[in-house]
């Protein structure tokens, strides 16, 4: 019998299976569309996106390009304006050629969003594309303009019949669906009244992350964790989604939004569902999305008298955040004098099923904490009785932790009780782990990359269903209802530390925020 190999990659192995798997899928021809060509976004995510996936190969031949904002650019001066983005925020090196191929008959239209003419010139240049194409074309519009334009684009495009064509039409929408239940529901009511579900791609870039996809890999292509998946074995979860940069210069979309409406409501809410959920029958779209919903369905929403007692809020102070002295975020600039919008915010929920019951499910959120981390820590529960009890190092058993680290060191970890070498029985924790970077050489693809193919693919998988944001907007609404009725001013936390001291209150006896 030959050894055995289990250890060893199979030789045929790629690199980074999830990279080829870019290349291999199928895309029809398409022109992309992006509403808010002139943003921040645009120039920082979607352009790099679409140049680092035209180096991949992984665009399909025929791909054009259609900038719309109000600026008064020409298409040439569109064409080096992105390029230019794409230069200084794309991850690989730039080969002239692909980026002429990209950008070369790349159009661009000048216009205000509510204009009707805006529209007809937008017309024009998608029939003129679809003249010269042998067959027809799929067109997606990505909305990546203020909220408030979102309905008005899609009633547009509506008016000048623009939702439908031969080769099918998807629109994406940018991130926040809403800053309230209210408002989720009325854009929903707004977008479908003029498009079908499944046109509709509301983007959340959590879901394009490599390692947010290999939570779902990990949870059901092992079989080994699904036993131990529930209340019976598992004590708390921690969801840490920390970040040590302040608001920089987006004061005036931030203090609107604050921690809360910007990562819980959609990010963390997110990672959760994907914790959480029962495994899908298959991993197409609706399938995914149904467990999702389940999972949010299944979380009370607090009343206004519980959202004391479950959540946290806070502002940085000023402080120290890599040996540099920063400003407080009522110093930043343009926060409005007295604002009491949280840059901190911390969550106890409950999902309400038999597979979770009675797990707490702690989430946090900050700008300015003392580093970047996303992940997600499951602590086990501890062993039911000592047998080490009489010996000297029994105080170094610890319940075992997982954690799934999205960012950085992007990986998964298994803290594990070990004996210390030695003439007694003295345990510590020890660590198991998988580190995504040393297993896989290749770059991951970002998330933007996944997600603007999955889109022109027409595969919802990893976007919001209509549901789902209203589901997720549920939970939170009671949250910042009350808070934006209860005055400030609200704790601090010097910026570069763990968060604030009040953030402990909301955990339940025993449990400890894990360092960030
Ligand atoms: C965005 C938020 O959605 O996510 C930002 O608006 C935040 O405030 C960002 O910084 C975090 O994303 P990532 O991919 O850097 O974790």
């Amino acid at each position: 019998m030959p050894a055995s190999n289990v250890d060893a990659p199979p030789e045929d192995l790629p690199d980074n299976p999830l990279v080829k798997a870019l290349e291999r899928l199928p895309v029809h021809p398409t022109t992309l569309t992006i509403f808010g060509a002139g943003g921040d976004l645009a120039k920082r995510k979607l352009l790099p996106a679409l140049y680092n996936l035209a180096h991949e190969g992984a665009l399909p031949v025929r791909f054009n390009l259609v900038g719309i904002s109000r600026g008064p650019l020409s298409d040439e001066e569109f064409r080096q304006e992105s390029a230019e983005a794409i230069r200084q925020f794309s991850r690989r090196e730039i080969s002239e050629d692909v980026l002429t191929a990209l950008l070369s008959s790349a159009r661009y239209v000048t216009g205000s969003f509510d204009d009707p003419a805006t529209y007809t010139t937008l017309d024009e240049v998608l029939r003129g594309y679809d003249e010269s194409a042998p067959e027809p074309l799929s067109r997606v519009f990505y909305l990546s303009t203020a909220p408030s334009f979102f309905p008005v684009i899609i009633e547009q495009l509506g008016q000048a019949d623009l939702t439908s064509c031969a080769g099918g039409v998807r629109c994406v929408i940018e991130k926040p669906f809403g800053t309230s239940l209210a408002e989720a529901r009325q854009l929903n009511r707004d977008v479908l009244a003029v498009l079908s579900e499944d046109q509709v791609f509301r983007i959340d870039h959590y879901l394009g992350k490599e390692t947010v996809q290999n939570l779902l890999a990990f949870r059901f292509a092992n079989g080994m964790f699904e036993p131990l998946w529930n209340r019976n074995y598992i004590d708390n979860v921690q969801i840490t989604a920390s970040e040590d940069l302040g608001i920089g210069t987006r004061a005036g979309y931030y203090d609107n939004a604050g921690a809360l409406r910007d990562l819980v409501q959609n990010h963390m809410l997110q990672l959760l569902c994907l914790l959480c959920m029962e495994p899908p029958v298959s991993f197409t779209a609706d399938d995914v999305r149904d467990e999702k919903v389940k999972v949010l369905h299944a979380i009370p929403a607090p009343t206004p008298e519980e959202v004391p007692g479950m959540s946290v809020r806070a502002q940085y102070a000023a402080g120290t955040e890599a040996g540099e002295e920063v400003p407080g975020y009522h110093d930043e600039a343009n926060v409005p004098a007295g604002s009491i919008t949280e840059t901190y915010a911390a969550l106890r929920l409950e999902v309400g099923n038999w597979r979770w019951a009675g797990v707490p499910f702690y989430l946090r959120t900050g700008k300015r904490l003392a580093r970047k981390v996303t992940e997600i820590a499951i602590t086990f529960k501890p062993v039911p009785h000592l047998a080490f009890a009489h010996e000297d190092g029994s105080g170094g058993v610890r319940p075992n932790v997982l954690v799934l680290t999205m960012q950085p060191n992007e990986g998964v970890s298994i803290s594990l009780g070990a004996k210390i070498p030695g003439t007694r029985m003295r345990i510590r924790p020890v660590k198991m782990e998988f580190l995504y970077g040393t297993a896989f050489l290749s770059q991951s693809p970002e998330a933007y990359e996944r997600l603007i193919l999955d889109a022109m693919r027409g595969d919802a998988t990893l976007f919001t269903r209509n549901d789902e944001a209203e589901e997720q907007w549920r939970i939170c609404d009671p949250v910042v209802t009350t808070w934006a009725q209860t005055p400030g001013p609200l704790p601090t936390y010097p910026a570069g530390t763990q968060g604030p001291e009040a953030a402990d209150a909301i955990l339940q006896d025993g449990d400890a925020w894990r360092a960030i």
